[in-house]
């Protein structure tokens, strides 16, 4: 069919041509702005019905109306209702016309109508009659009468300014009651962080405690801030700007409401650019920029197999956005549902409760930003070593027994690749029971002590869910103390998961944590595990209990409202300990049991470390937890999805994420599970898992898949001390361990939209390939040079896209000159990597220069002795400085390759603080100095020189 035109530039296009027959032959009818009138409709339980008056035409011809769901945010095409009729004469007359139709499921807020004629098998779209009609959220609701609050009362005291604010007018009670009164508080946290809450002056509301969600603490001191903070006093609205007038968030936003705060519906806006970058909010699987212009992202967490512009398992109310080379971020801290939505020119956020509690933090650079935010919710917590390594996984397949698992774990090994943790999913467990071993797991434990003895590790899974077994101790001692989840009535709530009917930790109650650490130590004794993958954290339920649904419909896996909150989880009607409701803290599930986890793994091991793997998360769980991404599928959209969900955790505070390797759900082939072996080489957490009733997807399964894997994890091993390196900085700063291309040069546009490479810390950029059938890929290259991994040539060396090739086995990875690699020669665990003589890669810039930097400790003590050091190479010389030494450094420094090494002829001697090296060796050669045969300490400073 042709369409003639329609609303966008790709039709206006058709229409210059096909002019003639658009314009000529039917153009009396098709710009008619009063063809439909009086529409009138009703939006109820998904079907949008109504009438319309619909001018008629001579011609004997097929006309259809189309309703377009467009709100600004979603423009979902596929939900029409199509309206056929048979064409009547009468020009001119009008014909009244009903419909009716399932509007499913997305996003209605606006509807939009016009007519299509069609004559011959000739389309004609007309627009220009078309109307838009807003129907959100059921009946259309007016907010003529949200005239929002004026200020009453001002005080300053200690930097804090505090309002009281009056509702102006009756109110507009849009979903719930207006609170009449309300108190704001803006109190400066530090010079690039201010917060500015505003809560009900007469009544109690739910807030976040402080210790499930951090708040940050305000510095006593401020000097000089780096941004203002301005209000209006009727109706109330507030700025943020920074000193330059720039304008960060302000609430007077023209044309919508100032500020909506009513019992359970909270709505606030705030202007930003046209076309603004925006990045951050959610989970989501999405773009890493979020369009500016049709973002809906709604958070209440679910379990839901992540797929575009749904809600999916954790919340993050946090947006960062990039504005002229500088970064800042907004951070709402409420755990209430909401959605926040990014239409042209503005944010919103319509919340289902709590109080509005914004932090702004003003950067400017993208690591100052999440230094900011981290310390509100709370600094990364420091990982293992060996989570760094290569993690193997599997859902059913063989890995319903030790044996099965054991001849995974053999074939890995004989296969020469790389190995650091065996998991077990739900299969190890006797009838899915948490903290049990089933039958055919009877000598696992003997297993896990083979696995220690190879310096492998093991991490099992446990639900939260607890059946309700007679004489089963987690029952039972649940019961005793009183902690599982209850209705009102103080019955206890039932649901269903892995193991039939269970029942939920109430992880508010103050007992909680003791039990949940008993039944972890208890189970220690039969499965010496080294950590705990915690799932089914949102809290997923088979079942849809009843319970309190909102006026408000927020977008819950994309069906407003028809997918209610208590869709496969709890019901909101629950109440936790000292009568807190589910209905605020359903977003707080799995990031409060990551907590108790934490707190239950630092029992058991006290001084070391934790590693928790959460499904679920919310702001600050990065503090205590590490994340997957849940459940993908075996496709290349997944495996393209997984860099920007990688890198909007790492703006959410949990740096130690990944996904699943090869894919999870659905069948993967050789050709995707290859590319994935590659990209997931350089995930953070690198974990290859894969769904039951599945073929397996192991990598030893195909000669190309191990090929690729052994190649991508090498380098992985081999950069071992660096990604450790990075880890612990994210641990003491919060910054990204893997970084956006702009992060580099925050000015430069080109590298805004980019999702599909990512450098590891600001060293390595990683070039995947993530299109079926490619051997090439096109990656952009920020300024500076960057030098091919593998050869050690400069590939860049000035910002441009270039394309590459990459052939089956081949991941594109390039080292940015300027920076020092510490590296170790690999092994196949982690623990042995250790072990290894230590090498760098200095990577001149254009200068001759490089630097980089060694954090050494025992890998797994919270407060481990440490020592630190740094590398420089200028000119002929590399310097090694050790700001601290308290770690033995047992390995030595064995080479050092310098790249972009310029002069023509390989240096004669190597000195080492002013000694001759009689055993060193160099090669020269395409530019790569090559010196090897040293045997350099690193407990001390020296000087390395060439010459
Ligand atoms: C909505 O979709 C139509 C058809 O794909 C497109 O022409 C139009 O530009 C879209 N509108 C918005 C606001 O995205
Ligand atoms: C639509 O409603 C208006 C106001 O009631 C009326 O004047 C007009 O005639 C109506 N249009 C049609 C086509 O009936
Ligand atoms: C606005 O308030 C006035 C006075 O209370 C009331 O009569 C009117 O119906 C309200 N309008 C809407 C759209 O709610
Ligand atoms: C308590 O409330 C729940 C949910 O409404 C209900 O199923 C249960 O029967 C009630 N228990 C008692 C003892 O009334
Ligand atoms: C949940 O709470 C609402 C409102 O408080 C009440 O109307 C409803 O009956 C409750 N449902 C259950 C199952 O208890």
């Amino acid at each position: 069919m042709t369409i003639c035109c329609g609303r966008s530039k790709t039709c206006l296009l058709i229409f210059l041509v096909l002019g003639y027959l658009c314009g000529q032959s039917r153009g009396q009818y098709v710009d008619d702005p009063s063809a439909i009138q009086n529409v009138t409709y009703t939006y109820d339980n998904n079907v949008l019905s109504g009438s319309m008056m619909i001018k008629s035409y001579p011609n004997n011809m097929n006309a259809y109306i189309y309703y377009e769901t467009y709100d600004g945010v979603w423009n979902m095409t596929g939900t029409t209702i199509t309206v056929h009729w048979q064409w009547e004469n009468s020009e001119n007359t009008y014909g009244n016309w009903s419909f009716s139709g399932a509007i499913s499921p997305y996003g209605i807020s606006k509807f939009y109508v016009y007519l299509v004629l069609v004559e011959s098998g000739v389309t004609y779209t007309d627009d220009n009659n078309g109307q838009y009609y807003v129907v959100a959220n059921g009946a259309p609701r007016s907010t003529a009468n949200c005239t929002g609050y004026d200020v009453v009362r001002t005080s300053v005291s200690n930097g804090i300014t505090s309002l009281d604010l009056a509702l102006n007018g009756n109110g507009c009670a849009l979903y719930s009651p207006d609170v009449k009164y309300l108190t704001v508080s803006i109190t400066p946290y530090s010079a690039d962080l201010v917060r500015i809450k505003i809560t009900d002056t007469a009544n109690k509301r739910w807030q976040l405690p402080a210790n499930v969600v951090s708040e940050g603490t305000p510095s006593k001191s401020i000097k000089t801030k780096s941004y203002s903070v301005s209000y209006t006093n009727s109706p109330f609205t507030f700025k943020v700007s920074r000193p330059s007038g720039e304008v960060l968030f302000d609430t007077n936003v023209s044309g919508l409401p100032s500020l909506i705060y009513e019992d359970e519906y909270l709505e606030i806006s705030s202007i930003l650019p046209e076309n603004a970058n925006i990045y951050g909010l959610g989970d989501m699987a999405d773009s890493f920029r979020r369009s500016p212009d049709t973002t809906l992202q709604t958070l209440w967490n679910i379990d839901q197999a992540t797929t575009r512009k749904n809600n999916a398992y954790g919340s993050h109310p946090v947006y960062y956005e990039l504005r002229d080379g500088m970064v800042h971020g907004v951070f709402l801290r409420n755990s209430n549902g909401m959605d926040i939505a990014l239409v042209p020119g503005q944010i919103t956020y319509r919340v289902i409760g709590g109080v509005l509690d914004f932090y702004v933090f003003t950067g400017p650079t993208p690591a100052a930003a999440l230094d900011q935010y981290t310390s509100i919710i709370g600094k990364p917590a420091f990982v293992p070593l060996w989570t760094l390594g290569f993690h193997q996984c599997r859902y059913g397949g063989t890995w319903v027994s030790t044996q099965g698992i054991k001849d995974t774990v053999d074939s890995l090994q004989q296969a020469g690749l790389y190995l650091d943790t065996v998991w077990a999913d739900i299969n190890y467990m006797n009838a899915y029971d948490d903290f049990t071993l089933g039958s055919s797991f009877w000598d696992w434990n003997a297993y896990v002590s083979t696995l220690h003895k190879e310096n492998l590790h093991h991490v099992p899974i446990v639900d939260p869910g607890i059946p309700i077994v007679n004489g089963y101790r987690p029952y039972q001692d649940g019961l005793s103390s009183d902690i599982f989840l209850k209705w009102p009535n103080g019955t206890l709530f039932f649901g269903q998961v892995w193991p039939g009917i269970t029942v939920w930790a109430d992880w508010f109650h103050p007992q909680s944590g003791n039990w949940w650490t008993k039944q972890i130590m208890k189970f220690h004794q039969i499965d010496s595990f080294d950590g705990l993958w915690i799932d089914m954290n949102e809290a997923s339920n088979f079942v849809t209990p009843t319970g309190y649904e909102p006026a408000y419909k927020i977008n819950n896996n994309g069906a407003w409202g028809i997918t209610g909150l208590n869709t496969r989880t709890l019901s909101t009607n629950l109440t936790h300990y000292s009568g807190v409701t589910e209905y605020n803290v359903h977003n707080l599930f799995g990031h409060y049991e990551a907590i108790h986890t934490h707190n239950a793994l630092s029992a058991l091991n006290p001084g070391k470390r934790t590693f928790v793997l959460s499904r679920s998360s919310f702001a600050g769980t990065g503090s205590v937890s590490q994340k997957w991404n849940g459940d993908n599928s075996a496709t290349w959209d997944d495996l393209y999805l997984s860099i920007p969900q990688i890198m909007s955790n790492q703006l959410f505070g949990i740096p130690m994420v990944g996904s699943d390797i090869c894919g999870f759900n659905g069948e993967t082939t050789e050709e995707l599970c290859n590319r994935w072996a590659q990209l997931g080489a350089f995930y953070p957490f690198s974990r290859h898992h894969h769904a039951t009733g599945n073929a397996d997807s192991f990598f030893f399964l195909w000669e190309s898949v191990t090929q690729s894997a052994l190649k991508a994890y090498t380098i992985r091993y081999t950069v071992l001390p660096y990604l450790y390196g990075l880890m612990q900085q994210a641990s003491q700063t919060g910054n990204a361990v893997v970084q956006p291309l702009w992060w580099h040069n925050p000015s430069d546009t080109n590298a805004y939209g980019i999702d599909t490479q990512f450098t590891l810390g600001n060293g390595l950029l990683v070039t995947p390939v993530l299109t079926e059938g490619a051997t090439s890929v096109t990656g952009y290259f920020p300024d500076g040079i960057w030098y091919d991994w593998y050869t050690g040539s400069a590939e860049s060396t000035s910002a441009g896209y270039k394309t590459l090739d990459a052939n089956l086995t081949h991941i594109n990875v390039h080292v940015k000159g300027g920076v020092i690699l510490p590296a170790q020669y690999p092994s196949k665990t982690t623990y042995n990597t250790t072990q290894n003589p230590y090498f760098l890669i200095a990577a001149l810039d254009n200068n001759g220069k490089s630097s980089g930097s060694l954090y050494v400790d025992d890998g797994v003590s919270v407060n481990s002795n440490y020592s630190q050091l740094s590398f420089e190479v200028s000119g002929s010389t590399l310097t090694i400085a050790v700001s601290r030494n308290e770690f033995h450094i047992a390995p030595k420094l064995s080479s050092v390759q310098v790249w972009g090494y310029t002069s023509i002829s390989p240096p004669n001697a190597i000195y080492l603080n002013g000694r001759r090296v009689n055993g060193a060796q160099v090669t020269l050669s395409q530019q790569v100095l090559n010196i090897t045969g040293l045997n350099v300490d690193l407990n001390n400073k020296s000087v390395l020189h060439w010459k």
